[in-house]
C-alpha cells in the first residue's frame, strides 16, 4: 500500500525500537518522510525498507550516539546539508539505569543518561526550533515520563531527567505561543519495551510484561497529542490517575509508591505475603483478646488486680490507636493542603 508524500519530514531519535519505532510507523503511515536517528544501524535500515514497500516512505538514516556531545551538531549539519527541513522533531531517545545512587549506580553511565535523555534533547531542540521559528512553523515531540512529576527512587538519574523534560518543555511552549510551533510531553508509564532490560531492572514489579503498556497504543496516544498540538498526555487511564494523584500527595508518599514499583517482583511478593501473614494473626489475636475480655469473667472469675491490670492494658492500646490515627490524619490533611494550594494556584 503506497501513502501519499505529505511533503513533511519528522525526525525520530531512538527510532529502531520500541515507543520510537512506533512512532516512525505512524509518520511513515501518514506519508511523511523520516530522518531516523539511532545507534542500531541494522534496524534503522529494516525499519526503512519494510516502509518503504509498504508505504513508499523516503528514510535518511543518521547512525549516531546521542551520549556524546557532537550528536546534535552532527546531525543538524548531515540535515542542512542535504537540504532537509525538519518539520516535526520527536526526541525520543532514552534510558535509564537501576540502582541505589549512592552505592550501587555508575557515575559514566549516570553522566551519559542525563547527555542522551536531557542534553542532546535541549541540543536537538535549540538547532531545529530557529529553523522552526523563521518558518513559523514546526512541531516537537518529547518523551517524558510519568515519573516527570514524581521523585523515581532506584532511578534516581533517569527520573530527574524526565522532570526536567517536562519543566524544559512547559516554558519553551510558553515562550512560543504566539507562534505556530508547538511543544508536546507525552508521558508513559511503565510500557512493554526494552527500556527496563536495558536499566537492569527487568524483574521489577513494575516491569511485570503482563501490567506494562503496549508500546504501539503508548504512540498512539503521543502521535494524536501532537497533531492536535496539546502541550502534555499521560498515556493510560491508570497512569494519568497515578499523575494526578502525584500532584496532591506529599513526594515523600509519592517517591515510596514509585519505590514499591521498583522493587524486583519476588521481594514484592515475599512482602506482600508477609503482610498478609501479619494482617491475619492481627486479626486472630485481636479476635481472641477481644473474645475472652467479653467472656472471661463468665469463664474464670476475675480478681480486683486483673481487673485493673485489664483496664491499663485497654488504656494503653487505646492511646496506641489514637496515636496511629493522628499520624494517619496528619499525612491526609497534608495532602488535603497540597491539593487545595495547587487548585488555588490554578484558579489564581
Ligand atoms: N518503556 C517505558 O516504560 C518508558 C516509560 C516512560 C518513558 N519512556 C521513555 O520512552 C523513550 C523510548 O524508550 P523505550 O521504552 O521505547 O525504550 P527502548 O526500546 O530501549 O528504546 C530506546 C531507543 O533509544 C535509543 N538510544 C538509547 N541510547 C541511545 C544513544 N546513546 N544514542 C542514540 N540512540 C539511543 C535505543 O537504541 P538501541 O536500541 O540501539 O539501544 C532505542 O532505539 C525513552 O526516552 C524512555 O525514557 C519509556
Amino acid at each position: 500500500m503506497e501513502t501519499q508524500n505529505n511533503g513533511k519530514t519528522a525526525l525520530i531519535t531512538g527510532a529502531s525500537s520500541g515507543i520510537g519505532r512506533e512512532l516512525t510507523r505512524l509518520f511513515a503511515k501518514d506519508g511523511y518522510k523520516l530522518v531516523l536517528v539511532d545507534i542500531n544501524q541494522e534496524g534503522m535500515e529494516q525499519l526503512a525498507s519494510s516502509f518503504n514497500n509498504q508505504y513508499g516512505t523516503q528514510t535518511t538514516i543518521i547512525n549516531k550516539d546521542l551520549a556524546s556531545s557532537s550528536a546534535p551538531d552532527e546531525i543538524y549539519a548531515e540535515t542542512a546539508g542535504k537540504g532537509v527541513i525538519v518539520d516535526v522533531l520527536v526526541n525520543n531517545a532514552g534510558f535509564g539505569e537501576y540502582g541505589k545512587f549512592a552505592t550501587e549506580t555508575d557515575l559514566q553511565r549516570e553522566l551519559s543518561i542525563v547527555q542522551v535523555n536531557a542534553v542532546a534533547l535541549m541540543h536537538l531542540t535549540k538547532l531545529y526550533v530557529k529553523d522552526m521559528v523563521g518558518r513559523n512553523d514546526g512541531k516537537i515531540l518529547m518523551l517524558g515520563s510519568e515519573v516527570s512529576v514524581a521523585p523515581n527512587p532506584l532511578m534516581a538519574v533517569y527520573g530527574a531527567t524526565k522532570a526536567f523534560i517536562k519543566s524544559f518543555s512547559e516554558a519553551i511552549r510558553n515562550e512560543l505561543k504566539d507562534t505556530n510551533i508547538t511543544v508536546t510531553v507525552l508521558m508513559p508509564g511503565a510500557t512493554n519495551t526494552n527500556f527496563f532490560k536495558t536499566a537492569g531492572a527487568a524483574d521489577v514489579k513494575g516491569a511485570d510484561p503482563n501490567k506494562t503498556a503496549d508500546p504501539s497504543a503508548v504512540a498512539k496516544e503521543g502521535y494524536e497529542a501532537l497533531m492536535s498540538g496539546k502541550d502534555h498526555v499521560v498515556a493510560g487511564w491508570m497512569n494519568k490517575a497515578k499523575v494526578a494523584m502525584s500532584h496532591i500527595l506529599p513526594d515523600p508518599l509519592v517517591a515510596a509508591n514509585v519505590r514499591s514499583e521498583m522493587t524486583p517482583k519476588e521481594q514484592a511478593e515475599q512482602e506482600q505475603k508477609k503482610t498478609v501473614l501479619a494482617l491475619t494473626i492481627g486479626a486472630v489475636v485481636i479476635g481472641a483478646v477481644w473474645f475472652l475480655a467479653r467472656n472471661r469473667s463468665s469463664v474464670v472469675p476475675v480478681s480486683a488486680y486483673d481487673k485493673v491490670k485489664y483496664r491499663y492494658k485497654a488504656h494503653k492500646a487505646e492511646h496506641k490507636a489514637k496515636n496511629a490515627l493522628a499520624s494517619v490524619g496528619d499525612t491526609v490533611k497534608g495532602a488535603y493542603h497540597n491539593a487545595r494550594t495547587a487548585v488555588e494556584e490554578a484558579v489564581a
